[in-house]
């Protein structure tokens, strides 16, 4: 697959198929990337559940390297696993250490600062599991903050509960909880993560003639941070005169989507609301096997299917690699190879149109690696 041994390849990029199906999909994607004959070296990246059993961190050190050194990177899936039942799979010399389970990708995106969370989702005719035809949605999900910062506690510290107590006269109905029994996870945003987050969204629609961004929050009772961002939006979008402003309550959006998804375009999101949204989007157009994804900074970009790992399929090469496929496309537009990005979506337009090759999710029986191949031999 080396593009280039004794030459100097033009682009480096990190493979890391990770754990259960991220191997299945990503070798399907391989197919495709050399029919391309794309002028890069992809260089495998230890990542996933076998390391943190085995070393006690599920991105090693020397995959935070590599990522350092690559233009961008494809990443397959990831188990996950609540932090107790992480513990209790170290192998027994790293048991009662004090380690700490974390996911590796959003690890990726806090150390890499991988800040857009990018999840296009379109419904390409001939699809069967088109909830709509004609849906063009694109979700811009802030990437690095929110829920997702890390700063929990469980049990809360005392100290913090004094403060609390002192700054927040909500937290009085909280204060006689025993501290063992109360859990704390922060939702912290800052002006600069949202601002850059929704001038992405916009500038995405101006470049690319869309006509609406809508904003999903929860302004009206989480007030300090989603009020925030949606103020924010509202400033940035002074520079975007020609672009419609919209919002939406989060709740809201789940029942509005559903019954008129063509009044939505661009939409932009804090983490969490995010993340659950882009799902709700992604099952309109043919669910988890369709949900490609970026994670895009400055100077690195990780593009990966937003499924997880599925360990009852490990290995069987039985599920959709269409969403790794599709998000390699992205990972070509990020390069600036758009001619071949370009040619990986009509290539795998066709071959959903056609509906000849289809694997089991579409009612089909062809594996993996030939919905691949039907895709590359379009090319
Ligand atoms: C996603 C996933 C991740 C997330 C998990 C695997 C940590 O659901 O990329 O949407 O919550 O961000
Ligand atoms: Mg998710």
């Amino acid at each position: 697959m080396n593009a280039g041994t004794e030459q100097r390849s033009k682009y480096k990029i990190a493979w890391l198929p990770g754990d259960g199906i991220g191997v299945d999909v990503l070798d399907a994607t391989k197919i495709v990337l050399e029919k391309l004959k794309l002028d890069a070296k992809y260089i495998h990246g230890d990542i996933g559940w076998e390391f943190w059993r085995t070393e006690g961190d599920a991105l090693p050190e020397r995959t935070v390297d590599l990522l350092k050194h690559v233009d961008a990177a494809m990443f397959g899936a990831i188990t996950s696993k609540p932090v107790k039942a992480a513990e209790l799979e170290l192998i027994p010399e790293l048991q009662g250490k004090g380690r700490i389970y974390r996911s590796p990708i959003v690890r990726m995106r806090q150390l890499f600062d991988l800040y857009v969370c990018l999840r296009p989702c379109k419904s390409y005719s001939g699809n069967p599991l088109n909830y709509r035809e004609d849906i063009d949605l694109v979700i811009f999900r802030e990437n690095t903050e929110d829920l997702y910062s890390g700063v929990e506690f469980n049990p809360v510290p005392a100290e913090l509960a004094d403060l609390l107590t002192k700054l927040s006269e909500p937290f009085g109905v909280f204060q006689d909880v025993p501290l063992n029994e109360l859990a704390i996870s922060s939702k912290i945003i800052t002006k600069r993560g949202s601002e850059r987050i929704i001038r992405a969204a916009f500038e995405f629609a101006r470049k690319h003639g869309r006509k609406k961004v809508t904003v999903i929050h929860k302004a009206n009772v989480v007030r300090a941070t989603e009020g925030m961002f949606l103020d924010i939006a509202r400033v940035v979008h002074e520079d975007f005169p020609e672009i419609e402003l919209d919002d939406a309550n989060v709740d809201a959006i789940c029942m509005w989507l559903l019954k008129k998804p063509k009044n939505y375009d661009v939409m932009v999101a804090t983490n969490r609301f995010g993340d659950i949204i882009s799902d709700l989007a992604a099952q309109m157009v043919g669910g988890l096997g369709f949900g490609c994804s970026g994670n895009i900074g400055q100077t690195l970009a990780v593009f990966e299917p937003s499924h997880g790992s599925a360990p009852k399929y490990a290995g069987m090469y039985k599920v959709n690699p269409i969403a790794t496929i599709l998000s390699a496309r992205m990972m070509l537009d990020w390069l600036g190879e758009t001619e071949m990005g370009f040619a990986i979506e009509r290539a795998t337009a066709e071959v959903i149109r056609e509906g000849k090759v289809r694997t089991y999710d579409m009612g089909g029986t062809n594996s993996t690696l030939e919905m691949g191949e039907a895709i590359a031999t379009r090319l």
